[in-house]
């Protein structure tokens, strides 16, 4: 077994590219079907199955879910040929489920490795998000600051106006109360309908003018976020809310003892990490799967940590052979 901090990325990383894109190519012909279910299945299945051939000892930190509820890529099951590096593994195969099934922008398959011990185990229960991009000082916003005054400091370290940032919010019911008060600064909100994994990585690409993420949501989708900005660069924070005794049960059950911690980017995700992400459908990011007679083009984001490279790579598969 290699050492923890080195688990052979470079190789690895071409490998969890291919779990990306043959999640995504499975997913293809779900498209606008208006079936989630099947479109994740088909996502799970691919994603497990391609998974299974990479040499490492694989574990699902971030998966499917608990073991009774998720028959695959359940928290806790064993992924990989078992010979090779002990690694952790959060993974999403379809993030957007009801944006495949609708056709609507910025369903991606993801996955994540990083050394073993090294992901937080997040229950399934909501977190709160924040985020920003990179080259800011630490701390420039902060989860105890209100929405606004996050806008104000965020505004003032750009050398811009209120009305020159840009916040990403998932349009949820919950959320009322917080995009009241960011209109209040002037700032524009990009309402997204689903896919905060997406939402946050946006704050690291300049191309898609957002300037910060925040609002709640799943927090297994947060550790996968966190590991997109550490390759990326920018800064996040993430605190569990619980809505129930059950939820604070699991959240124990998964190792946490202090329930109201503010977890940083590199709490979340705490040595080098690997990251891809494949376009199901066309998002600000990469764009969705492409399909032509006899063809299927897709589109995988690539980057690693510890140098913080990405590569964009376009996979063009034949659908019938010969
Ligand atoms: P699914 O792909 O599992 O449907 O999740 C989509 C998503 O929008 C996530 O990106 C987000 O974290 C979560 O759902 C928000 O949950 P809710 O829909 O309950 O607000």
């Amino acid at each position: 077994m290699s050492e923890p901090t080195d688990f052979n990325d470079r190789m690895l990383s071409l490998g969890l590219a291919r779990v990306s894109e043959a999640a995504a190519l499975a997913s293809a012909s779900l498209v606008g079907r208006g079936d989630e279910k099947a479109a994740d299945q088909a996502a799970v299945n691919a994603m497990r199955e391609q998974l299974n051939k990479l040499d490492i000892a694989g574990v699902v930190v971030i998966g499917e879910g608990e073991r009774d509820e998720a028959p695959m890529l359940y928290i806790g099951e064993e992924v990989g040929t078992g010979h090779g590096p002990a690694v952790d593994i959060a993974l999403d195969p379809l993030e957007g489920t009801t944006l495949t099934a609708k056709d609507m922008p910025n369903a991606l398959t993801v996955i994540a490795m990083g050394p073993r011990g090294s992901m937080l185990h997040a229950p399934d229960v909501y977190m709160d998000k924040l985020a920003i991009g990179p080259g800011l000082r630490r701390g420039v916003v902060t989860m105890d600051m209100s929405p606004s005054e996050r806008i104000s400091a965020l505004a003032s370290a750009k050398g811009c106006s209120t009305q020159d940032i840009t916040v990403c919010v998932l349009d949820r019911p919950r959320h009322e109360d917080m995009i009241a008060e960011i209109r209040t600064t002037g700032a524009a909100i990009r309402l997204i309908t689903d896919g905060d994994v997406a939402g946050v990585i946006h704050c690291a690409e300049p191309s898609t003018g957002i300037d910060m993420y925040m609002g709640s949501g799943g927090a297994p989708e947060g550790v996968l976020a966190a590991a997109a900005l550490k390759c990326m660069g920018g800064q996040m924070f993430g605190r569990l809310l619980f809505r129930n005794d059950d939820e604070r049960g699991r959240a124990k059950a998964a190792g946490i003892t202090n329930l109201d911690r503010v977890y940083t980017r590199d709490d979340m995700v705490t040595k080098d990490v690997i990251f891809a992400a494949t376009g199901v459908t066309d998002g600000s990011i990469v764009p969705g799967i492409k399909r032509e007679p006899g063809w299927l083009t897709t589109e995988t984001i690539l980057m690693r940590s510890k140098t913080g490279s990405m590569r964009r790579m376009t996979y063009r598969n034949p659908t019938t052979a010969g």
